[in-house]
């Protein structure tokens, strides 16, 4: 007999107001398996004060990103501090605005843009590289932090002062702070409170030099800024600042996140730096890398991706249910939260050989797993995968190209490498190291 389509998932509601968040933050891979063995793969659990609905494995990741998207709202999947700090930008809209603003900033990560942006690219990491080692030692997270968000000011806003993008780099980690924290209420001394201010100074210093650009324009130029600039829908200046704000963060923290990890991975896997070191010696020498030199690195590509399979940056995707649908034959009603799960995903044995173990092989042939659509997800899939895709792609090929290339570094003792989810999954330590040049 099939189920009544009115029956809603089986699940548990956790604590009063809190629901199960504490749960889900402590480890959002365990909090999945308990759950999937119990209910299967659909279940119901209470998170950011409404029940959610969660859809594992592949399927489920399909149906959210892409085939059931119609029933799903990316603007209200995220909670109440992101939506009042950041306000709009592309990953907060949906429907036809997101069309339109999508359409508008394709152009800022299109190959042919990220190739005019790769020698400034080169540049900006052989520098940032070059004072760490003059450092001895550092704090990975931070550094990376550091030069992703310069990366991603240039294609985001076009070459900057070097004292603005410092300005702005330096509010953003309050700014990022505050962006996750469960009340957004205005209390001083809170973290909420200081990512109000930070955000505050943030949209003076852009529109200050959105007035600049708008004054002085930069022909021909295909950043994210000059495109919004003259967006046929004529976006308003808060409009434009949101979006800034939006690609300026969604830009540089994960891809400090995952190179965080990267460079954890690779420190404790010598057999596979080597590897990659070697293939960067073959490949590209001592010359500058180009986008064709990149693309010919598959050994470092393995290992990116079981990175990202590994530690992908967002343990899952959160979506407002704004049409009710039907599911492995349980009901969801309108007004629910929706989540797959990445991590989840990417721990399943049905898809990956020993899950828990650093295997850049696995992605090799004969095994070739990763294959299976909507399996590797730490990008995201569908229609609105991420925007970014190819920048994160090159930037960090670059970065990793330069570590392996002239420099060593080795984990030090003693530090706490708990996973944090929040903002972006990272060790709580930030992996400290000793970076040396090699000799
Ligand atoms: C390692 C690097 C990166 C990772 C792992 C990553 C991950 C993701 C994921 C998982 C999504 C989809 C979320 C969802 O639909 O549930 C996404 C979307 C997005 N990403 Fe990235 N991202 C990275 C780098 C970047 C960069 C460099 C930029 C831009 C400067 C960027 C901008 C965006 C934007 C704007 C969206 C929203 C797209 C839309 O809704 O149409 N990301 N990213």
């Amino acid at each position: 007999m099939s189920r009544k389509p009115t029956h809603t998932p089986p699940g548990q509601s956790g604590l009063p107001l809190i629901g199960e968040i504490r749960e889900w933050l402590a480890d959002p891979l365990v909090f999945a398996q308990e759950r999937a063995a119990r209910y299967g793969p659909i279940w119901r659990t209470h998170l950011l004060g409404r029940p959610c609905v969660v859809l594992l494995e592949p399927e489920g990741n399909r149906f959210m990103l892409s085939s059931g998207a119609q029933h799903f709202s990316w603007r209200e999947g995220w909670g109440r501090s992101m939506l009042r700090l950041m306000g709009g930008g592309l990953s907060l809209s949906d429907g036809e605005a997101h069309a339109a603003r999508r359409a508008t900033l394709k152009p800022a990560f299109s190959h042919a843009t990220l190739r005019d942006h790769l020698p400034s690219m080169v540049q900006l990491v052989r520098d940032h590289c070059a004072s760490w080692a003059a450092s001895g030692e550092i704090i990975v997270l931070e550094r990376l932090q550091t030069l992703a968000f310069e990366v991603a000011a240039l294609v985001v806003c076009g070459p900057l002062p070097p004292y603005l993008a410092q300005a702005l780099h330096h509010d953003f980690a309050m700014f990022t702070a505050g962006l996750f924290t469960p009340l957004a209420l205005p209390i001083p001394g809170t973290t909420y409170h200081r990512a109000q201010a930070a955000g505050k100074r943030l949209r003076i210093h852009l529109r200050t030099l959105l007035a600049y650009r708008r004054a002085n324009p930069l022909p021909g130029s295909n950043d994210a800024l000059s495109l919004l600039l003259v967006a046929a829908d004529q976006p308003d200046a808060d409009s434009i600042i949101s979006e800034l704000l939006l690609l300026l963060w969604a830009g540089h923290d994960t891809v400090a996140s995952l190179l965080t990890w990267t460079c954890y991975e690779l420190a404790q896997h010598p057999a596979s730096l080597e590897v990659v070191r070697v293939e960067v010696a073959q490949t590209i020498g001592a010359a500058d890398p180009t986008p064709e030199t990149l693309r010919h690195l598959p050994a470092l590509d393995r290992v990116l991706r079981e990175c990202e399979r590994l530690h992908p940056p967002a343990p899952g995707g959160f979506r407002g249910v704004v049409e009710p649908f039907e599911y492995h034959g349980y009901h969801v009603p309108r007004g629910w939260l929706a989540m797959y799960s990445t991590v989840y995903t990417h721990a399943m044995p049905e898809l990956w050989q020993d899950p828990a173990r650093f295997d850049p092989d696995r992605f090799a042939p004969p095994r070739e797993e990763g294959k299976t659509a909507y399996s590797l997800v730490g990008f995201g899939g569908g229609p609105r995968i991420c925007i970014g895709l190819a920048l994160a792609q090159m930037e960090m090929r670059v970065i990793v190209c330069e570590l392996v290339r002239r420099y060593r570094w080795e984990i030090l003792p003693e530090q706490d490498l708990t996973r944090v989810w929040l903002p972006t999954n990272q060790p709580k330590s930030g992996l400290r190291v000793t970076f040396t040049a090699q000799t």
